[in-house]
């Protein structure tokens, strides 16, 4: 892709999934990545399998929930590595329930991370963007947040709240030249799936369900979006904002 190299980019929840797939192929064009995560663990192997490929990446733990957690994690980043050029917002958490089941602590902790989370990232980064007048932020956000998904009621507020937040940013960002767009998966095999479905023969039965309603025939895997994010960080989007993706195998189709 043209005009990673040598870019700077965060992956926020790269230690793992989805984040982790995008992080491997940004360091493959070439950018220096920054590996945001709350889990050390997770993080650090995603800068290993980086690193052993020849890449540079570094592990920097920040839990995106608290602002101020997230402005000295960004600005040790920042004094580390330097500016940064591409920030894509993936990190995100769920856990399927009825919404009449759910509580206030489960409301909160779902919109902490998954609205609060890609806009204290924002706002801690594109401060800067703005003044070096260039930048790509990409959220990762899914087709809950276009077509609600059952189960998962806050999450899929969360998401189309950052699709509209996304929009409304671009319009604010775009005379800086920052363009935002979002990406939104479909159901996919990642360790956060796992816990969504289980892995027992009932797990088996929901993925089976998943798959019937793609007409692609699969649910998704990880390394389906990487793909999508470097051209959306490359020099090729650079005349596109505010847009929303849907990568899903044609789960959901929009005009
Ligand atoms: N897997 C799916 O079916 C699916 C579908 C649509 C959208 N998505 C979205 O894709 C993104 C990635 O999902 P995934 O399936 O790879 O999940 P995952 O659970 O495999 O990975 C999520 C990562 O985020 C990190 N994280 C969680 N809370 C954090 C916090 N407070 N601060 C920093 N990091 C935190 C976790 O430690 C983990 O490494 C999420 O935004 C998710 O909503 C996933």
């Amino acid at each position: 892709m043209r005009g990673i190299q040598n870019k700077i980019a965060i992956v926020t929840g790269a230690g793992s999934g989805i984040g982790r797939a995008i992080a491997v192929r940004l360091a493959a064009e070439g950018a220096h990545v920054g590996v945001f995560d709350i889990n050390r663990q997770g993080a650090d192997e995603t800068v290993a399998a980086i690193t052993a490929a020849g890449g540079k990446a570094v592990t920097q733990l920040c839990d995106i929930t608290d602002y101020s957690a997230v402005k000295a994690a960004v600005a040790a980043f920042e004094t580390a590595v330097g500016p940064t050029n591409i920030l894509v917002n993936n990190a995100g958490w769920d856990t399927p329930m009825p919404f009449l089941k759910t509580d206030e602590a489960f409301w909160k902790k779902v919109v902490s991370i998954n609205y609060f989370g890609p806009l204290h990232m924002t706002h801690a980064v594109a401060q800067g963007m703005a003044e070096r007048k260039s930048g790509r932020i990409i959220n990762i956000a899914s087709d809950a947040g276009r077509v609600g998904s059952s189960g998962e009621v806050v999450y899929s507020g969360c998401k189309g709240a950052t699709i509209a937040f996304a929009k409304a940013l671009a319009r604010e960002l775009a005379r800086s030249q920052i363009t935002i767009n979002n990406v939104c998966p479909g159901p996919t095999d990642t360790p956060a799936m796992d816990l969504f479905v289980g892995t027992g023969e009932q797990g088996q039965k929901i993925r089976d369900s998943m798959v019937r309603g793609v007409p692609l025939g699969r649910i998704g895997v990880p390394e389906d979006y990487p793909g999508i994010v470097a051209f959306l960080a490359s020099d090729d989007a650079s005349f596109m904002t505010g847009q929303t993706i849907s990568v899903s195998g044609g789960l959901t189709m929009h005009g």
